[in-house]
This record gives C-alpha cells, sequence and structure tokens, in this order.
C-alpha cells in the first residue's frame, strides 16, 4: 500500500486486527485526515465494501481526496466535525459495520508552521482545525477572562502555575498583542524562566483542545456513537492524552455495564456492547521509534452485540 512520506498511520497493523474489516462492510472514519487508515479499510473491505470519512480540515480532507480516489464510489469524502454526527451524513439514519476514530491532530498540522500549531517556529497562533469557522488561540488569549484562561490550563495542560499564567496574559494583553508564536513564548518564558522547555507543550497541547473543544466533540462522538453502530459493528478509538482516554473508557465502560436488579442483585438487562480490548492497547517500542507521536497513543475497541 503506498503512503504519503513520512506519514505512518498509528497502530496500523494492530487496528486491522482489532477491527476485523470484511468485504462488504460498510466503514466510518471520522477522522480521516490523510487517509493512511482508511486506504487500508477500503482494501480488507474490498470489493464492494464502502468507506465514509469525515475530516474538519479541508487541506487534509483534499489531499485524503486525491489518495483514495483510486476506490472511486467506493469512498465519499465530507468535510465535517463529528460533533455534526450524524446530521452530516448522507443518510443520517446509516449504521456502519466499522466506525474508527484516531483523535487529534495530524503531521501536517504541525509540520506547516503556518497553522500555529508548533512552538518551535514563528507563527500566527490559529491553531484550528476547521479554518473556515470558530476562534484562533490568539483570540482566546486576548478575549477569554482570566479565570477562563487559568482553567483551560490547567484543566487541558495540567500547567502547574496556571493562575500566574492567566494573569500574566491577562495583563500583557492590555498594552500588547499575542497574536504569534514569538510574542506567547516570550511571556512563558518570563514566567517559567528555565522551565519554559517543558512547560511549551503543555501549553500549546492545553489552547489547542480549548480551540477546537476536542473534549466536546468527543464527549459528542462517544454519545452518538452506539446509535450507529449496526448490530455485531466493531469501533476503535485511538486517544493521544489522558483526558480523552477517560471519556472513551467511562462511555465504553457505561455501554458494556449490564443493569442489575437493586434488590437481587440479578442482571435485568444485559449490556448491548462488549469490549474489544479488556485493557488498552499502548504502542510497543518498535513503533514508538519509528513513530513519535505514537508514544502516547492508546487504543480502545467496542464490539456490539445485539
Ligand atoms: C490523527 S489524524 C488522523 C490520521 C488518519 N488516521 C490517517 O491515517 O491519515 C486526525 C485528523 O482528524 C481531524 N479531526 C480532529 N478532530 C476532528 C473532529 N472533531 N471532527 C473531524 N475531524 C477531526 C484532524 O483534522 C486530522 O486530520
Amino acid at each position: 500500500m503506498s503512503r504519503p512520506s513520512g506519514h505512518i498511520p498509528v497502530f496500523h497493523s494492530t487496528v486491522l486486527d482489532l477491527l476485523k474489516i470484511q468485504p462488504g462492510n460498510h466503514v466510518l472514519d471520522v477522522t480521516l485526515g490523510l487517509g493512511g487508515h482508511a486506504s487500508s479499510f477500503l482494501e480488507a473491505n474490498a470489493p464492494d465494501g464502502t468507506l465514509i470519512g469525515l475530516d474538519a480540515d479541508t487541506k487534509n480532507l483534499d489531499l485524503a481526496k486525491d489518495r483514495l480516489q483510486i476506490f472511486q464510489e467506493r469512498f465519499i469524502g465530507i468535510h465535517a466535525n463529528f460533533r455534526e454526527l450524524p446530521s452530516c451524513l448522507p443518510d443520517p439514519i446509516d449504521q456502519f459495520d466499522i466506525i474508527f476514530a484516531d483523535l487529534g491532530l495530524s503531521s501536517p498540522h504541525i509540520d506547516d508552521a503556518s497553522r500555529g500549531f508548533t512552538f518551535r517556529a514563528s507563527s500566527s497562533l490559529d491553531m484550528r482545525f476547521d479554518q473556515a469557522t470558530g476562534k484562533k488561540a490568539s483570540d482566546l488569549l486576548m478575549e477569554e477572562s482570566e479565570e477562563e484562561l487559568k482553567s483551560i490550563f490547567q484543566n487541558y495542560g495540567e500547567v502547574k502555575n496556571a493562575r500566574r499564567l492567566a494573569s500574566h496574559i491577562v495583563r500583557e494583553r492590555k498594552t500588547a498583542s499575542l497574536e504569534t508564536s514569538d510574542s506567547f513564548n516570550g511571556l512563558i518564558e518570563n514566567i517559567f524562566g528555565y522551565k519554559t522547555p517543558s512547560v511549551l507543550p503543555q501549553i500549546y497541547q492545553a489552547l489547542r483542545i480549548a480551540v477546537n473543544d476536542e473534549q466536546g466533540s468527543l464527549a459528542h462522538l462517544l454519545s452518538v456513537l452506539p446509535s450507529l453502530m449496526k448490530p455485531g459493528a466493531r469501533a476503535g478509538i485511538i486517544s493521544y492524552h489522558s483526558l480523552e482516554d477517560r471519556l472513551v473508557k467511562q462511555a465504553f465502560r457505561m455501554l458494556t455495564t449490564p443493569t442489575k436488579d437493586e434488590t437481587t442483585g440479578q442482571v435485568s438487562v444485559p449490556a448491548s456492547f462488549s469490549l474489544l480490548t479488556r485493557r488498552p492497547i499502548l504502542c510497543d517500542p518498535s513503533e514508538a521509534t519509528h513513530n513519535p507521536r505514537a508514544r502516547s497513543a492508546v487504543l480502545r475497541g467496542l464490539l456490539r452485540l445485539s
């Protein structure tokens, strides 16, 4: 299978082993990215299986469409955020055999400094997956209240001294613009000094999660997931930080826990789902060496029983 250079889908063969895609399967990939996983799914569900792929980012979607055009009408690419499910689907009451999500950002987001995701280059602080809508990271820095900024850095980045950072931003923005990574990194350096290199990733991660409302979108996806799965369907979700994984773990646990009678303790309603992964799948050292982004990846799978 051909891959765009530099792009290795995370957990590539592990995902295929977990999802066990069959010829004819109807697949929904809610984070198409560059179409790496989707391309393998379309090979596995040949000759007549179909795949609908969503991406909030039009640039990635266009790259994926180019790559997947060889599958002709078996592939449909849609520009949508998965928080718009199911209304963004061609048929909103459609159900799938396979549903897959590979959350967060992709390598082009980091490689293209102009997108504002990386603290390693001079850029304007955008960080939106969908550049047609929503507030940029710089808008949050310039407009959000001190309390809101503090909770973004604390909750989404576990940044120590989040309050100090937030109050510094609010003071600084009265006289200076925080539109660029250079100006923001300078402010961070003033507060964190020699600790700056270790907090920069946490601070940028926190802003990115807030800009794209990643937690809200994931909560929505998890709430509609059961109704999008046919009986016998399999779902796999790859997350990259503990906040995401916690949401996935809790949602899967609720779906796979039977209802018990309060007095007898007997199962009154059996669960309609079971776990495909009793324990989360973590990346093995060889994959981490080849693909640094895989280091923090966690894969969980779900099966719809009835
Ligand atoms: C990790 S990449 C997916 C890579 C893909 N599995 C591959 O093999 O190329 C995540 C993709 O999901 C997109 N994305 C992130 N959050 C999204 C959301 N809420 N709705 C739709 N797309 C989203 C990003 O724009 C990015 O292209």
